[in-house]
């Protein structure tokens, strides 16, 4: 029979994997960046079709129910173990850091999607040149992607482990495919920052 804790962290592993898939094709669409024309035409096309909205639809449920149900095992977590495991590693990130940097991360996706909602253009190539262009939001940015990064890598670790996959190989991956990702993403306000006159 499946517990309630069980059907908790199925429905968080599944709304992670949405958003993943999420970020995968954002990653994929937005490095069309580099070839203004293809961008242009992806975003004239994405902007004027209804898919735009079932995505944010589907984004938003995604986004909370996978908070929603994070807060609900950390609550069942807390209250089950009031003796802390025995700890190895001689580095450990404080707890109330991990909580804050979720926050951060939570925040700064909010901060993205009212931003990209509230573009004054239809330009959107134009818009993200002019957004990137600032150096506090591209700093902004980096420091949501690398929070993302840690939390992906965190995720995509924890999740093989409970497969019982710990090779090496299960270890370049949990690293490989948040870095490519992220990566990616990273690559258009370093682009912008860095290389664009
Ligand atoms: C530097 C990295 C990123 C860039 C350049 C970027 C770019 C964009 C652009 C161009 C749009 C649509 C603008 C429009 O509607 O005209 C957008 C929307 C959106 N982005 Fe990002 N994005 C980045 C990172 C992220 C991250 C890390 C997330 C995390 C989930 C995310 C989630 C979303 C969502 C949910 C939307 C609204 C739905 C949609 O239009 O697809 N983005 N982003």
């Amino acid at each position: 029979m499946t517990t309630p804790l069980q059907l908790q962290k199925r429905t968080m592993a599944i709304a992670g994997v949405v958003m993943t898939v999420y970020l995968v094709l954002h990653m994929l669409t937005n490095l069309n960046f580099f070839n203004q024309s293809a961008f242009t035409a992806f975003y004239d096309w994405y902007n004027n079709s209804i898919i735009r909205w079932l995505v944010l639809l589907v984004m938003a449920a995604a986004i909370l129910l996978h908070v929603k149900t994070a807060i609900k095992i950390r609550h069942v977590n807390a209250k089950a173990r009031t003796v802390d495991y025995k700890k190895h590693d001689r580095f450990k990130i404080p707890a109330v850091f991990v909580s804050l940097s979720i926050v951060f991360l939570f925040g700064f996706i909010l901060i993205h999607v009212y931003q990209t909602l509230t573009f004054v253009s239809t330009d959107t190539y134009a818009e993200i040149v002019q957004l990137f262009q600032s150096p506090s939001m591209t700093l902004f940015y980096l420091a949501g992607l690398f929070v993302l990064l840690m939390h992906l890598h965190h995720s995509l670790a924890n999740v093989l482990q409970t497969l019982g996959k710990t090779s090496f190989s299960c270890h370049c991956l949990a690293w490989g495919v948040p870095l490519v990702l992220v990566g990616g993403l990273a690559s258009i306000p370093l682009y912008i920052s860095v290389v664009m006159p």
